[in-house]
C-alpha cells in the first residue's frame, strides 16, 4: 500500500524512480510524484490517478535532470486522492521533499503545532507534517539522517518515510517503523524501495531493514542506524528471481500470467522438502519438533485470498494431525481476546509479509507466548522476520493486484504443514504421508490440464458480463473455494457475488434465487465421500427448481451431475482434500475474462491495493 522508490547513484534519477514506481504501482495508484535533486535545487512534480498522469505532466513540464531522486506511487488514506495531496511533501521553503507508506497517528497535534509556529500546511495528509519537521530539525542538526531520526522519535503509528533536502544533495535517507522499505545495493549507485521488485532490473543485492531504523544513502554507501543513533544490524541477501519475472512476458495482464505460472509455482514450491528416504524436510520450520509435538490447537491467521488458503488448511491439518486448528481474520483476532498459549501453533499467511493486519495479529500472538510460523512468499519481508519460523512458498513476485499463483502455492505449503505436523506427532504414516506427497507432485500437470481447457469458461464469463450478481455454492473444502471465487469477482468484475456454504442455503441465501440468476457450485469428489457429494447435487437440485442458471465444477467422471448442470466445468480427479488446488483454477480464470468483458482494469481494480499496510 503505497510505493516508494529512492535512488543515488550516476544514472538519472528522474528515469529511475519512474522506471521503479511503475513496478511498485500495484501498491496503489491513486497518484504518483516525483522529486529530483540538481544543481542545489530540489524540483518536484506530482499528480493524481495513475503514474500515466505523472509522465504526461513530465513531458508537458520536464524537471531539471538530477542523480538523486525519490518517487512515490499512493494509495489514499489521509485525504482525497488529488494532485495536492499526491506525494511528495514540501515544506514551505521548498528544501525537503519527503514520501511516506503507512499512517502517522498523531498528525492532527503536530499539524496544530507547526500551524502555531507559523508553518503552512497545504494539503489533508499526515505526510505533510513530516516535511515539515525535517526542515525544522535540519535547521538545527545540519543533516538529514539526523533530523529524520529525531522526526520519527516524535511519531506514533507507522510509516515508512523516505526524504532528500536541497542543502544535502547527494544523500537520500528513509525511515521504516512497521511498513515496509529495503536496500538495493548496486555499484556506484543505491535504491531504497517498498520491495525489491522496484530496482530488481539495476541489481539482486538487497538489505533488509529492521523496525525504528533510519538509513542513510548515497551513492557509495548505505549506513543504517536506530532512531537513536546508534548503528543497527541488517541483514543482507540475494534476491533469487531477476527482472524478467517481474514482467508480463507477452501477456496482456500479470493476472494472465500468473494463472499460467501456476504449475511452476506449485512445483517450485515442493521442491526440496522431501528427503531421499520419502520424509519431509521442512527446513525454513525453525520451530523445535518437541515443541509441535506438544501444540495442543493451532490458529491460522490471514487476510482475503490467504485467508481462504487458512480455511482450506484447517480441513488438512485437523484431518492429518487430529489437532483442533481455528481459522481467524488477522484483523480481528486481537480484538477478540484470543485463547492463546505457549501450546498455541500460530501460521500466519501472507503473500507480501507486510499485511499490517496479520502483522499486528501475529506480535499478539507471540505476545501471548504462543509460537509463529509464517507462511510466505516475499523474503525479506516483515512477517517471516517478526516470527518464529518460516515456511516460503515460492510462486515467484505476484504483481496482479487480485492473488493466484499465490494461493495456490499457499495451500501446498499449508498441506506439506499439516503433513509435517502429522509426521513429528505420529498421527501419520511414512507410507500414508508418501502418498499425498506423491499426489501433491502430480497436481502441477493437473493445473495444467485444467489450463488447457478454459476456453468454454471464458466463453461463458463473457456471455455473463451483463449479470449483476453471481452466487457460489460449495461443501468442505469446496466451501473455502466458493469464498475465494466470489472474492476474485467482487474484486475484478465489481459485481456482487457471494460464497455460501451449500447447505447453508435453505437456512436463508436460497431467497436470493429468482430466474436465471446464476449460481457456481463447487462439487467435491463423488469417490470420497458420498453422502458429502450426494447432499450438494440435492442443493443443485433445488437452487434449479428455483430457476438458477446452474455452474457446475465437478470431476471428470462425476456423470451424478450432469443433468442438473447448465454448464459443466470439468476438473480433474483428486484426493478431496487437495480439490481446491484444481477447481480454483476455473474461478480465476472465469472473474479475470468477466473483467475484461465489462471494461475494468485487471491487474489494478479500483479502490484496491495489493500489499496493505495499513491497519
Ligand atoms: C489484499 C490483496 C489480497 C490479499 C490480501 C492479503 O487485500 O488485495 O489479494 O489476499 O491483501 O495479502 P497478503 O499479502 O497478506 O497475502
Amino acid at each position: 500500500m503505497c510505493g516508494i522508490v529512492g535512488y543515488a547513484g550516476g544514472q538519472s534519477a528522474l528515469d529511475v524512480v519512474v522506471a521503479g514506481l511503475k513496478r511498485l504501482e500495484y501498491r496503489g495508484y491513486d497518484s504518483a510524484g516525483v522529486a529530483v535533486l540538481s544543481d542545489g535545487g530540489l524540483a518536484a512534480a506530482k499528480k493524481a490517478g495513475k503514474l500515466v498522469n505523472l509522465e504526461k505532466e513530465l513531458v508537458n513540464r520536464p524537471l531539471a535532470g538530477g542523480s538523486v531522486g525519490i518517487g512515490h506511487t499512493r494509495w489514499a488514506t489521509h485525504g482525497g486522492p488529488t494532485d495536492v495531496n499526491a506525494h511528495p511533501h514540501l515544506d514551505n521553503a521548498g528544501r525537503v521533499a519527503v514520501v511516506h507508506n503507512g499512517i502517522i497517528e498523531n498528525f492532527a497535534a503536530l499539524r496544530e503545532e507547526l500551524a502555531d509556529r507559523g508553518h503552512d500546511l497545504a494539503s489533508e495528509t499526515d505526510t505533510e507534517v513530516v516535511a515539515h519537521l525535517l526542515a525544522e530539525e535540519f535547521s538545527s542538526a545540519g543533516d538529514l539522517a539526523e533530523a529524520m531520526r529525531l522526526v520519527c522519535r516524535r511519531l506514533d503509528g507507522a510509516f515508512t518515510l523516505v526524504a532528500v533536502h536541497a542543502d544535502q544533495p547527494d544523500v537520500v535517507v528513509g525511515a521504516r517503523r512497521n511498513s515496509p522499505l529495503v536496500v538495493g545495493v548496486g555499484e556506484g549507485e543505491n535504491f531504497l524501495a517498498s520491495d525489491v521488485s522496484a530496482f530488481i532490473a539495476h541489481t539482486r543485492s538487497a538489505i533488509e531493514l529492521g523496525q525504528d531504523q533510519v538509513v542513510e544513502l548515497t551513492r557509495d554507501g548505505v549506513t543504517v542506524t536506530d532512531f537513536d543513533g546508534a548503528p543497527a544490524d541488517v541483514r543482507a541477501y540475494h534476491v533469487d528471481w531477476d527482472a524478467s519475472a517481474a514482467e508480463k512476458g507477452g501477456y496482456d495482464y500479470f493476472m494472465l500470467k500468473e494463472i499460467a505460472e501456476q504449475p511452476k509455482a506449485v512445483a517450485d514450491t515442493l521442491l526440496g522438502r522431501i528427503d531421499g528416504s520419502g520424509r519431509l524436510t521442512l527446513d525454513e520450520v525453525r520451530i523445535p519438533d518437541a515443541v509441535l509435538r506438544e501444540a495442543d490447537k493451532v490458529v491460522i491467521i490471514a487476510c482475503g485470498t490467504a485467508f481462504h488458503a487458512g480455511l482450506i488448511a484447517k480441513y488438512a491439518i485437523e484431518h492429518w494431525t487430529r489437532i483442533p486448528c481455528e481459522v481467524e481474520l488477522a484483523s480481528e483476532f486481537r480484538y477478540r481476546d484470543p485463547i492463546l498459549g505457549q501450546k498455541t501453533l500460530v501460521i500466519a499467511i501472507s503473500q507480501s509479509g507486510e499485511t499490517m493486519d496479520t502483522l499486528m495479529a501475529l506480535r499478539h500472538a507471540r505476545e501471548q507466548g504462543a509460537k509463529v510460523l509464517a507462511v510466505c512468499n516475499t523474503n525479506g519481508s516483515t512477517i517471516p522476520r517478526e516470527s518464529d519460523a518460516v515456511l516460503y512458498t515460492h510462486a515467484g513476485p505476484e504483481v496482479a493486484v487480485a492473488s493466484t499463483k499465490a494461493f495456490l502455492t499457499q495451500l501446498v505449503a499449508c498441506y506439506l504443514l499439516a503433513l509435517y505436523l502429522g509426521q513429528v506427532r505420529g498421527t501419520k504414516w511414512g507410507d500414508e504421508i508418501h502418498a499425498v506427497v506423491r499426489e501433491l507432485a502430480r497436481i502441477g500437470d493437473e493445473v495444467e490440464r485444467v489450463l488447457e481447457t478454459m476456453e468454454p469458461v471464458r466463453a461463458l464469463a463473457r456471455s455473463l458480463a451483463h449479470k449483476d450478481t453471481v452466487l457460489f455454492l460449495g461443501r468442505h473444502v469446496g466451501y473455502p473455494v466458493a469464498l475465494e471465487g466470489a472474492l476474485k469477482l467482487k474484486e475484478l468484475a465489481y459485481m456482487h457475488a457471494e460464497g455460501f456454504a451449500a447447505g447453508e442455503l435453505k437456512h436463508g441465501p436460497i431467497a436470493l434465487i429468482e430466474e436465471d440468476l446464476p449460481v457456481v457450485v463447487v462439487v467435491p469428489s463423488p469417490k470420497a465421500r458420498s453422502v458429502l457429494h450426494d447432499k450438494i447435487v440435492s442443493n443443485i437440485q433445488e437452487i434449479r427448481a428455483r430457476g438458477a442458471r446452474t455452474i457446475v465444477i465437478a470431476e471428470e467422471g462425476d456423470e451424478a451431475v450432469v443433468p442438473y448442470a447448465d454448464h459443466l466445468i470439468r476438473i480433474p480427479a483428486t484426493p478431496t482434500l487437495l480439490q481446491p488446488l484444481v477447481s480454483t483454477v476455473p474461478l480465476q480464470v472465469f472473474a479475470c475474462e468477466l473483467a475484461t468483458a465489462r471494461g475494468n482494469e485487471v491487474d489494478q481494480p479500483r479502490n484496491l491495493a495489493k500489499s496493505v499496510t495499513v491497519e
